[in-house]
């Protein structure tokens, strides 16, 4: 979702920008913009439109001493995407100018109540922050105009504002939308993701809700001060190293940053493995195995491919560590809580650690005195810190907005969790899990093949995933995979329950994949799948050595039961991987979506 970036220093303040803008491109967006102050002309310019953010480099020059600038990828919330509806805003005068995060909730009823006379230019609701700081600074400081307008702000929000009459001084802004302080001896950089820093700052600071940031040129120097929304210092928190490989964050010779994750997948099960080994067994710590003592029932909160590794959870619990479970859609659980039992946690999957539907929960759940435990791949993102424990999935970076690498990561940091709890150990892990990464391994490098089967059999507009049990929860997540990057119709279906109504749509060339590796259902879902073939479906199935028949389409090697979902998980990446290469879509950054959906 909309990404900020920010920067007052000695560089050259388009290129901290737009390279920033560049590294927040992942997280979706469908405009750009950036604002500068040109010393030349003493005047601030502003570049923007739909489109990527190579334009802002291709399409405009900027002087090599301009060095204050702010900048914004958008994701279309308020009006669609255009070049008014782009940030930065100005205020109505031109005085302020802003970029903005997030969703502000109570922009109309703002507008009637103080705005009346202001003119609008775009459809945003960001626009009326700015005109807020421009008509309370008619009688305010700029400081005291800012802090009035954040106190009567309803929603989400980090942004940052420009005073034009001001070129020392950049003001922001942080309430539920991620945004952190860059540093180093050649300026101050803020970002709504600490990967916006990489090459522009040393260390880094994470800010808590509720901050309002003064950054200013002092003499050559730059600094900044916080404070609280009233105006109270805040304690400067712990400052951060950057410590980004930043090799990790390139494509490593691959064509896109999903193929180079779907790769990465054995090697994070590895890491997993060597960073929860104790005394050559998988563990959590002692601390969190202990927040589950007397816990009599496990609520899951996740959404979408996080979601699916919550299904997958579920079983973990239930069938390894004997505690009953139940899983949530966050946006679902947030606004329609059921009965919560008595002596009950929550467990809340986030890739990203940001998404805005499963804090709502967070801070829902925590209020009512629950126990919480974020399973994250950002350490320092916001779930993980506002829960009272969280584990690491160690799975680096991941870029793509469709999610792989981190769902993996996800399950086997739930197994390890589940089998840690279980009275028995009942899983050996060591061996399992290392097993399941060596099948991994055998499919990816057998890729060829599947990109062969999807030019033969994904050639209609719709694709239908079948499975029972576990392997349901995987279709879930392969059809997620494949509507998301092909925009083909595509649905997971429990395998039994396709005659219930869906059987309508199969029809000659329509493609059934059916996935099988519980050796309990392998019939059963067999006959469904011939139940689909004798409406012309054409068929496709993904087995495991000691599930497959005669001649199954995609068959893996042999893993674990409860941790075929590792492996059967990556033809489906494939196979959806492979079909957007073919449609010629833009694979990492799928239309309409965000990388990190920091609004609700
Ligand atoms: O960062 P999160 O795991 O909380 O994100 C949740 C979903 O937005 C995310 O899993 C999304 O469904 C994937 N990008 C899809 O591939």
């Amino acid at each position: 979702m909309c990404g900020i970036v920010g920067y007052i220093g000695n560089q050259k303040a388009s290129d901290v920008i737009i390279k920033g803008l560049e590294r927040l491109e992942y997280r979706g967006y469908d405009s750009c913009g950036i604002s500068y102050y040109d010393p030349n002309n003493k005047k601030f310019v502003t570049n923007k439109d739909r489109g990527r953010v190579a334009n802002l480099y291709n399409q405009y020059s900027y002087p090599d001493n301009n060095h204050y600038a702010i900048g914004h990828t958008r994701w279309a919330t308020h009006g669609v995407a255009n070049q008014n509806n782009s940030h930065p805003h100005y205020s109505q005068s031109k005085r302020f100018i802003i970029v903005h995060n997030g969703v502000i909730d109570n922009h109309k009823e703002l507008v009637f109540k103080y705005l009346n006379d202001y003119e609008f230019i775009s459809d945003t609701d960001t626009e009326v922050i700015v005109n807020l700081v421009e008509e309370f600074s008619k009688k305010l400081s700029i400081e005291e105009a800012i802090r009035k307008t954040i106190s009567l702000l309803e929603g989400s929000f980090a942004f940052l504002i420009i005073d034009t009459e001001n070129i020392d001084t950049l003001y922001a802004v942080k309430n539920k939308s991620p945004l952190l302080i860059g540093e180093s001896d050649k300026g101050i950089v803020l970002g709504s993701d600490v990967l916006a820093f990489v090459n522009y700052a040393d260390y880094y600071y994470l800010l808590e809700d509720n901050s309002f940031i003064i950054v200013k040129r002092d003499n050559g120097n730059f600094k900044f001060n916080l404070y609280d929304t009233i105006g109270f210092d805040l304690e400067v928190p712990e400052k951060q190293k950057m410590d980004f490989v930043t090799d990790e964050l390139g494509k490593a010779g691959y064509e896109h940053y999903m193929l180079k994750e779907i790769s990465e997948q054995p090697a994070v099960i590895r890491k997993i493995m060597s960073q929860y080994m104790v005394d050559n067994e998988l563990k959590v710590s002692p601390e969190i195995k202990a927040m589950f003592t007397d816990i009599k029932k496990v609520y899951i909160l996740a959404a979408g491919t996080s979601y699916h590794a919550g299904l997958i959870g579920r079983v973990y619990f239930e069938e390894i560590a004997k505690i009953p479970s139940e899983v949530f859609i966050a946006s679902e659980f947030a606004y329609n809580e059921p009965l919560i039992e008595p002596d009950s946690m929550f467990v809340l999957i986030s890739q990203s650690g940001e998404t805005a539907d499963l804090r709502s929960c967070l801070i829902n759940v925590k209020e009512q005195g629950y126990k919480t435990l974020t399973i994250t791949n950002v350490g320092s993102s916001t779930l993980a810190r506002e829960a009272d424990q969280y584990l690491n999935i160690f799975a680096g970076t991941e870029i793509a907005v469709a999610s792989t690498k981190a769902y993996v990561g996800q399950i086997a940091v739930l197994a390890i969790l589940a089998n840690t709890l279980s009275k028995q150990h009942s899983l050996d892990l060591v061996s399992e899990m290392s097993r399941a990464a060596v099948s991994m391994e055998n499919i990816i490098d057998k890729r060829d093949y599947i990109s062969e089967i999807v030019e033969q059999v994904i050639i209609s507009h719709d694709c239908f995933y079948i499975g029972r049990g576990l392997d349901y929860f995987v279709c879930l997540e392969a059809a997620l995979k494949l509507k998301e990057i092909t925009y083909l119709n595509t649905m997971g279906i429990p395998a039994g329950e396709l005659k219930h109504g869906t059987m309508a749509l199969i029809e000659k060339d329509v493609p059934v994949i059916a996935i099988i590796s519980q050796d309990h259902i392998n019939n059963n879902t067999r006959s469904n799948l011939e139940e689909a073939k004798a409406r012309e479906g054409t068929p496709l199935i993904i087995s495991l050595d000691n599930t497959s028949k005669g001649n199954d389409d995609i068959v893996l090697m042999d893993v674990h039961r409860l941790l075929s979902p590792l492996v059967t998980v990556i033809p489906a990446q494939l196979i959806a991987y492979y079909k957007a290469v073919e449609l010629d879509y833009d694979v990492d950054k799928p239309r309409n979506l965000a990388k990190s959906a920091t609004v609700e």
